[in-house]
């Protein structure tokens, strides 16, 4: 049975997932709006995996005695960006928020003896040091092809690469 205070801070991380996957879609739109397919297919994709996210954590809460619970208001995203490389700093500051997040829970897991969740939130950790990883590399990309209107074209065509890599290591 978990705690109220644990379930209290997974209920807060359920938030900050669904705030994610938010903010991935609002990113979809406004790459869909750019014309850039395979871009706007990553964001969906992203926003899929924060989703899996809160759902876990969810279920976890759930199944484990604990009310799980989604708050109607999830905050404001941002909607529209000067370029691709402006759109994916603003991932990297997405994903760096929610890695902290992510590891002041489990610190304070540790410290408060809740280890069942510390164990639970493990995979975690690890993911996010991959998606900071891979959201640094991309943007390595997309400073070297470049991002002005004439370089779109395949900017946005080295996405279709960048999404059937990151299909294959889920
Ligand atoms: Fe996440």
């Amino acid at each position: 049975m978990l705690s109220k205070a644990v379930q209290t801070k997974l209920n807060e991380q359920i938030q900050k997932e669904a705030y994610a996957a938010n903010a991935y879609l609002a990113m979809a739109t406004w790459a869909e709006g750019e014309s850039l397919p395979n871009i706007s297919e990553y964001f969906y994709n992203s926003a899929q995996e924060e989703r899996d996210h809160m759902m876990q954590i969810f279920r976890y809460i759930n199944a484990n005695g604990g009310k799980a619970k989604l708050k109607d208001a999830l905050g404001k995203v941002q909607e529209s960006f000067k370029n691709a490389l402006e759109a994916f700093k603003h991932v990297y500051e997405l994903e760096h928020n929610v890695t902290m997040a992510i590891n002041e829970l489990a610190s304070w897991c540790q410290k408060n003896g809740e280890h069942a969740t510390y164990f639970f939130l493990q995979p975690f950790v690890l993911e996010q040091q991959d998606a900071e990883r891979n959201v640094g590399e991309i943007i390595t990309i997309i400073e070297r092809m470049g991002y002005e209107p004439r370089n779109l074209f395949y900017l946005d065509k080295q996405f279709k690469k960048i999404n059937q890599q990151e299909a294959g290591t889920e």
